[in-house]
C-alpha cells in the first residue's frame, strides 16, 4: 500500500498564494517517488480552479475539503460533487472535525456524502477522532467505532476509501498522540475494518500536529498508512521536511 501524505490547507490561501505554492512545489514534486507514496493536497473551495489548473498532469492529486451529496440544485453555498469531478480533482474530505464541531455535520449526513463521492469516483478521506473530553472519559473506542460504522453504512465495497484518524485535541493544537495511544487507536481501526472485511482496500492516516520531528516515528507505528497534515503543509519547506524523514517517499 502506498503511503499517502495529504495536505488540508483548511481557509487559509488566496488563488495567489495558492499559485505559487504550487509553482514552488513543482521542483520539489520532481523528487517524490510515486511508486511509494501519494501526494494530495485540500485547497480551499476558492482555490480548487487554481489547482486544477497548476496540478493537471502533476504527480500530486488534489481534492476538496467539503461537497454536497445531491450534485445540483437549490443548495445555497454548497459545493457541488459534480462539478469537483469535473474539474478534475480525485479526492474529498468528509467529516473533518472542524465541519462536525462548527458546522453540525452529522453522521448520518457524512454517510450520504461518502456515498455520494464514491458513485461519481472521487475518493472520500474520512476523518475520525475523539474530543479531549471523551478521551478522559475512555470512551475514544465507543466514539470511534460509531463514527466509523455509521459513516460507512452507505459505503461501496468496491470504491476506494480512506480513513484519517485525528484526535481532535491534537488538531492545531502542537499536541502529538503519543506513539502509543496512535498504536493502540490504529490497531482497533484496523481491527474494525476487518470485520468489514476492509482492512486490505482502506488505508488508515493519522493527523493531528504532524510535522517532521514526529513524523520520523509515527510513520513506522503499525497501520499507519501516512498522514492528514494542517498547519505543516502550507509551506512548501515544512511539508517536504516530512516527506525527507522518511526512506520511501522520494527518489
Ligand atoms: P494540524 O491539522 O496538522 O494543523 O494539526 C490537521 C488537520 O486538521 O487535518
Amino acid at each position: 500500500m502506498k503511503k499517502i501524505f495529504a495536505a488540508n490547507w483548511k481557509m487559509h490561501k488566496n488563488p495567489c498564494e495558492a499559485e505559487v505554492f504550487f509553482q514552488n512545489w513543482s521542483e520539489k514534486e520532481s523528487k517524490i517517488d510515486s511508486d511509494n507514496c501519494e501526494i494530495v493536497f485540500f485547497p480551499a473551495t476558492l482555490c480548487l480552479e487554481t489547482s486544477s489548473r497548476l496540478l493537471s498532469g502533476k504527480k500530486s492529486k488534489w481534492g476538496a475539503q467539503n461537497s454536497f451529496y445531491e450534485d445540483q440544485g437549490a443548495f445555497t453555498g454548497e459545493n457541488s460533487p459534480m462539478t469537483i469531478k469535473q474539474m478534475g480533482a480525485e479526492y474529498c474530505l468528509v467529516g473533518h472535525s472542524e465541519r462536525r464541531s462548527l458546522f453540525f455535520e452529522s453522521d448520518e449526513l457524512l454517510s450520504k456524502k461518502i456515498a455520494k463521492l464514491q458513485a461519481l469516483d472521487l475518493i472520500p478521506m474520512f476523518c475520525v477522532g475523539e474530543t479531549l473530553e471523551q478521551r478522559k472519559n475512555n470512551q475514544t473506542m465507543d466514539v470511534l467505532k460509531k463514527q466509523v460504522v455509521s459513516g460507512l453504512s452507505l459505503m461501496d465495497k468496491n470504491k476506494k476509501l480512506i480513513l484519517a484518524y485525528e484526535p481532535v485535541w491534537a488538531i492545531g493544537t502542537g499536541v502529538v498522540a503519543s506513539l502509543e495511544q496512535v498504536k493502540e487507536v490504529h490497531q482497533f481501526l484496523f481491527s474494525l475494518l476487518s470485520e468489514m472485511k476492509l482492512q486490505d482496500k482502506v488505508p488508515i492516516l493519522y493527523g493531528g500536529s504532524v510535522k517532521a520531528d514526529n513524523a520520523k516515528d509515527l510513520v513506522k507505528v503499525p497501520h499507519v498508512d501516512g498522514f492528514l497534515i494542517g498547519g505543516a503543509s502550507l509551506e512548501v519547506n515544512s511539508f517536504y521536511s516530512i516527506l525527507q524523514t522518511t526512506e520511501f517517499a522520494l527518489t
